[in-house]
């Protein structure tokens, strides 16, 4: 990764394998009916910036199968991943590519619409991303985009997931990046004279199984070492908060809702 995206702070490949394919599975219904509804039904080109492990690259193109599905990422790790699924799924309608979004559009058509989930909040640099993405999108074409808002919450309460998602805010926020999302989300493309927001709607997913609750301790362990480098908390402290995660996602006492997901249908003016 170049110097402009070294804010990406979550492991990449085969280290956040398991991972994504949780958030994957408690994410993707959420998401495909928003695409359902809001892809245009006749489009030829899509796009999928940040497109992680792809799957829903592959499933765009299986749904869109008329249409030519670009995913585009930083990381290739990532794409090699994207690569196996691809030939996994049989897809023959869609490319995986490396790309910055931070850099200049890459030589590939203009898209009818640019999808990305989980992105902006790893990037601190949003004025660059929506020139280029525009960049990418043909004049009146979409840009669909769903970014998270914090907390994750459970009921009972329980103190540790209060403080987890505190550190999580102060780590992020201290980075320059706003992983609580929505709000300055909201306020930014109601700003931007160059899109109007055409559709929005809110996705809350419950974490239902144990494997989806384990989202609670695989996501903080993810940051426990930047808490600790970044002297937000001890080892021990971050230790203790990620064996009460763990508790919690292994008691059926507790109910377990993850981020919101905002979704914006932003069309290109
Ligand atoms: C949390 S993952 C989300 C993946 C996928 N969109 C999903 O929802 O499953 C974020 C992805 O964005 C990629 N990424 C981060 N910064 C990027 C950048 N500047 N340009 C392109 N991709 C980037 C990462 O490599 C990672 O695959």
């Amino acid at each position: 990764m170049d110097s402009q995206s070294q804010s990406y702070l979550l492991r990449v490949g085969d280290a956040d394998r398991e991972r994504l394919e949780v958030l994957a599975s408690i994410y993707d219904p959420g998401s495909q009916d928003f695409l359902q509804r809001h892809l245009p039904a006749q489009a030829r080109t899509l796009i999928d910036l940040g497109c992680g492990h792809g799957q829903l690259t592959c499933w765009m193109a299986k749904a869109f199968s008329r249409a030519w599905v670009y995913g585009l990422d930083l990381s290739d790790e990532q794409l090699s991943i994207c690569e196996q699924n691809r030939v996994a799924l049989d897809v023959p309608n869609v490319s995986f590519h490396r790309h910055d979004v931070l850099d200049p559009a890459p030589d590939i058509p203009q898209a009818d619409a640019v999808y990305c989930r989980y992105l902006l909040l790893h990037l601190r640099e949003w004025n660059t991303f929506f020139h280029n993405v525009l960049a990418l999108c043909k004049p009146g074409g979409s840009l669909l985009i769903e970014e998270p808002g914090f907390p994750f919450f459970c009921y009972p309460r329980h103190e540790a997931l209060d403080r987890a998602n505190a550190l999580g805010q102060a780590l992020t926020s201290r980075m320059g990046l706003r992983f609580d999302c929505i709000d300055p989300l909201w306020r930014y493309v109601h700003a931007l004279d160059s899109v109007r927001v055409k559709a929005y709607s809110f996705s809350q997913p419950i974490l239902a199984t144990d494997r989806q609750k384990s989202l609670l301790w695989r996501s903080f362990t993810q940051i426990h070492q930047p808490l600790v480098s970044m002297g937000l908390c001890t080892g021990q402290e971050a230790d203790s908060i990620l064996a009460q995660l763990a508790h919690i996602a292994g008691d059926p006492l507790y109910v377990v809702g993850t981020l919101r997901m905002v979704q914006l249908h932003l069309v290109k003016l």
